[in-house]
């Protein structure tokens, strides 16, 4: 796609009162996972029910360990805090059997930010291994006839959420040498982008695909609206991955879908910058069909948005996507979003939803959202 739609510029980018603001929304995100670690210990929570983590509810996958863990790594690099790098050490080990897990799409969520922090810090060869073995572990699930890694769901199954997922199959790629890694996981990429990303840029949920002959059936959704319609979180797992993907590999074309994702997103979001959970939602609906937010997608998107405003080479779009990612952190940073006021609720975004159809986690805060709100704050902090 040629740089040519003209961007509306806004404000500077970090100002003294965003550092401020942003600062204290990490604080009190420490606080949070402070206290739900002495709360609950060696729990891992994936959403809450009226604010509180620990509940009866069904988990329908187990697939978040790696964002509680993984926030933990990103307090002790903000400060040095020996104690949450031991807390980060053992809430990583506690996922350290998870390397072989065959029934889960979403090992690159475990680890990539587990043990890669961790390795980084260390250069411990164990730790490297266990990446490793992941990668390894996660490309089983590649389906030679259709050329995608299924999802938990089943053979027939490709997921939009798998993209952030591969980088991890690129990275033990790049760290052996593995051709036939770099296969399965650049093959995977290209049958998500030809099958999920619409020519528009947004994005369906599932496609579904007959095992016998490997043809693609249909696109399809679990957490969305409809199979034609575009979940936001979903969207923004794909322009977050495309761009990782990208990173990882030079290679244009990931660019390319991830800012086709990006123009999508920004085309769509409503005034307050903060999407419903599905874009085609009816907002004359009753919740949670209807104008239901979800601020998880949001703080994903900002945190994906901030590294794709660096890999662009449009300055336009440059400028669009950093100054989108800050708007919508300091809205998420503002009381409606930021659980800060609100004594005894357990998480740290409020509005976040898990899976609607379900009923779970819905108008909750929801643990992916927590972590990637807390990376996309650190970077915007850091940038400076
Ligand atoms: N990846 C597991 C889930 O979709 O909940
Ligand atoms: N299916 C994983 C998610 O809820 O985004």
């Amino acid at each position: 796609m040629s740089c040519t739609r003209q961007f509306e510029e806004r404000e500077p980018a970090m100002t003294d009162q965003r550092i401020d603001d942003y600062s204290a929304a990490l604080d009190f995100a420490e606080q949070q996972v402070a206290a739900a670690i002495e709360r609950h210990p060696d729990y891992f929570p994936i959403y809450t029910t009226d604010g509180k983590w620990f509940h009866q509810g069904e988990l329908w996958t187990d697939w978040t360990g790696g964002f509680f863990s993984g926030m933990m790594w990103k307090f002790h690099e903000r400060s040095g805090d020996p104690l949450w790098r031991e807390r980060a050490e053992h809430y990583s080990r506690l996922l350290e059997h998870r390397q072989v897990d065959r029934n889960v799409h979403d090992l690159g969520f475990i680890f990539l930010n587990t043990y890669l922090p961790w390795f980084r810090l260390t250069g411990d060869e164990q730790l490297h291994q266990v990446l490793l073995t992941a990668g390894r572990t996660l490309a089983k699930r590649f389906i030679e006839k259709g050329q995608y890694l299924c999802s938990f769901i089943g053979l027939d199954s490709l997921f939009i959420d798998i993209m952030m997922n591969v980088p991890l199959i690129f990275y033990a790629a790049n760290e052996t040498g593995d051709e036939e890694l770099r296969r399965v996981a650049t093959a995977h990429c290209r049958t998500t982008r030809d099958r999920l990303v619409r020519p528009d840029g947004s994005t369906a949920h599932e496609g579904i695909f007959d095992l016998q002959t490997g043809r693609f059936v249909r696109q399809s959704t679990h957490q969305g609206l409809r199979a034609d319609s575009a979940w936001a979180r979903g969207l923004a797992w794909s322009m977050y991955g495309y761009s990782k993907c990208y990173g990882l590999t030079g290679m244009d074309e990931f660019l390319e879908v991830s800012q086709r994702n990006a123009d999508y997103w920004l085309s769509r979001l409503p005034e307050d910058k903060i999407p419903y959970w599905d874009f085609d939602a009816d907002l004359s609906q009753p919740l949670p069909w209807g104008p239901q937010k979800d601020s998880s997608a949001a703080a994903i998107a900002a945190s994906g948005l901030l590294d794709l405003a660096r890999q662009t080479k449009c300055r336009e779009r440059s400028i669009a996507y950093h100054n989108t990612a800050l708007v919508m952190l300091d809205i998420l940073c503002g009381p409606q979003y930021l659980a800060v006021r609100d004594s005894g609720w357990e998480g740290i975004l409020k509005h976040g939803v898990y899976h609607t159809k379900k009923n779970l986690g819905v108008d909750e805060s929801v643990m992916w959202g927590e972590f990637f709100f807390v990376e996309a704050l650190g970077k915007a902090v850091e940038e400076r």
